[in-house]
């Protein structure tokens, strides 16, 4: 499961390790949330679950997302197996056998344990209709959802509704303001990265999604273009010149990706098997041969990856001047208590961890940075 390199899961995860061992919340750490953003039927839900690499959204024609998806990624260590028996190859299964391991949780079903991915998307389905109807009403209120792993980054995706100008079914006449106003309160946090999906065989200048996101991020730098439906482009058209920036540039660039057609979901396609085929249309079509390494859904994970190791980086001084505020308050409070003998020690050992963390992870970043470099 899931497309994010175990490099950063482990670095994230040893910070994390170290904010609980001091006593701030791992929220301190305040990772970005990855929203979708894009007209109805672009291939959000499809993008966002390729990402996953886990079978469990809902996905169509026509409004199919009409709640806001909150999505938390977990890390939680895999449980030793007994005497050695093997777990379930997730491979073997196209990415939908059930895992000890691995499962969802909803906000609104505490303490129920999900561990076939399938039931998950018959209760986003279930509870999208209780709330909303089943005649293509809309509802700001979000529905969340937790899956734990020992395979994720702990990080929070955000699957939308997607943009619509014409009322159908239940929806109110101000569909398009109601639907935007929704949209704005996830992409205008500054922590937001915005993944703006519009489909290649739409003109770019039309993509509502491109056009939000300008609005609140003008400098493009939490704005990544994808690029769906490549598969389904007029036969000698491609986005050769949208990659290249000569259409509308954004400072992150764009990736072109093949999600899973219609077709492919009423015949349950699987999802190894649809990043499989995305793979082989890509290294064998005229246009993207030659950079079929900058196409597709791993690359747009390993840009993901880049782009949250960037945002660390950033606020790492700030993280150190936090947890060295809390251990000298820590610190302070033991001796007004009169035990302080030794635990500055305590103290100095910590932070000499996170020192060591800093400069472990600076060097994983630039040894990355050509990485990143492609596409600027
Ligand atoms: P959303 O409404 O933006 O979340 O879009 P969905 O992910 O629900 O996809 C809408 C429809 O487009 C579904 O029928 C998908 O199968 C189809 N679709 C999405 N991406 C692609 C793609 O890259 N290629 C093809 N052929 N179909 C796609
Ligand atoms: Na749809
Ligand atoms: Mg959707």
């Amino acid at each position: 499961m899931a497309t994010f390199g175990a490099e950063i899961v482990s670095v994230i995860n040893k910070l994390q390790d170290v904010f609980s061992a001091v006593g701030l919340s791992t929220s301190s750490i305040d990772l970005p949330q990855i929203c979708v953003l894009g007209s109805q039927s672009s291939g959000k839900s499809s993008v966002l679950e390729n990402i996953v690499g886990r079978d469990f959204l809902p996905r169509g024609s026509g409004i199919v997302t009409r709640r806001p998806l909150v999505l938390q990624l977990i890390n939680r260590p895999a449980t030793p197996s007994p005497n050695g028996v093997a777990k379930p190859d997730d491979t073997k299964s196209g990415g939908n056998a059930t895992n000890p391991d691995e499962w969802g949780e909803f906000l609104h079903l505490p303490g129920e344990k999900f561990f076939d991915f399938h039931k998950i998307r018959a209760e986003i389905v279930r509870d999208t209709e209780a709330k909303t109807g089943k005649n293509a009403g809309i509802s700001p209120v979000p529905i969340n959802l937790r899956i734990f792993s020992p395979n994720v980054l702990t990080l929070t995706l955000v699957d939308l509704p997607g943009l619509t100008k014409v009322p159908v079914g239940d929806q109110p006449k101000d569909i398009e303001r109601q639907i935007r106003d929704m949209l704005m309160k996830y992409i205008s946090r500054p922590s937001c990265i915005i993944l703006a999906v519009t489909p290649g065989n739409m003109d770019l200048a039309n993509s509502d999604g491109l056009k939000m996101a300008r609005e609140v991020d003008p400098e493009g730098t939490r704005t990544i273009g994808v690029l769906t439906k490549i598969d389904l482009m007029d036969a000698g058209t491609d986005v050769i010149d949208i990659l290249a920036g000569r259409v509308i540039p954004l400072r992150l660039g764009y990736v072109p990706v093949v999600n899973r057609g219609q077709r492919d979901i009423d015949n349950s396609k699987a999802i190894t098997a649809a990043l499989e085929a995305e793979k082989t249309f890509f290294e064998t079509h005229p246009s993207y041969r030659s950079k079929a390494q900058f196409c597709g859904t791993p690359y747009l994970a390993r840009r993901l990856n880049m782009i949250l190791m960037h945002h660390i980086r950033s606020t790492l001084p700030d993280i150190k001047t936090r947890i060295a505020q809390q251990l000298t308050k820590f610190n302070a409070e033991l001796q007004s208590l009169g035990g302080a003998h030794g635990d500055a020690n305590a103290g100095n050992v910590v932070l000499s961890v996170i020192t060591e963390f800093t400069s472990e992870f600076r060097t994983m970043i630039d040894g990355n940075t050509n990485d990143l470099a492609v596409n600027e």
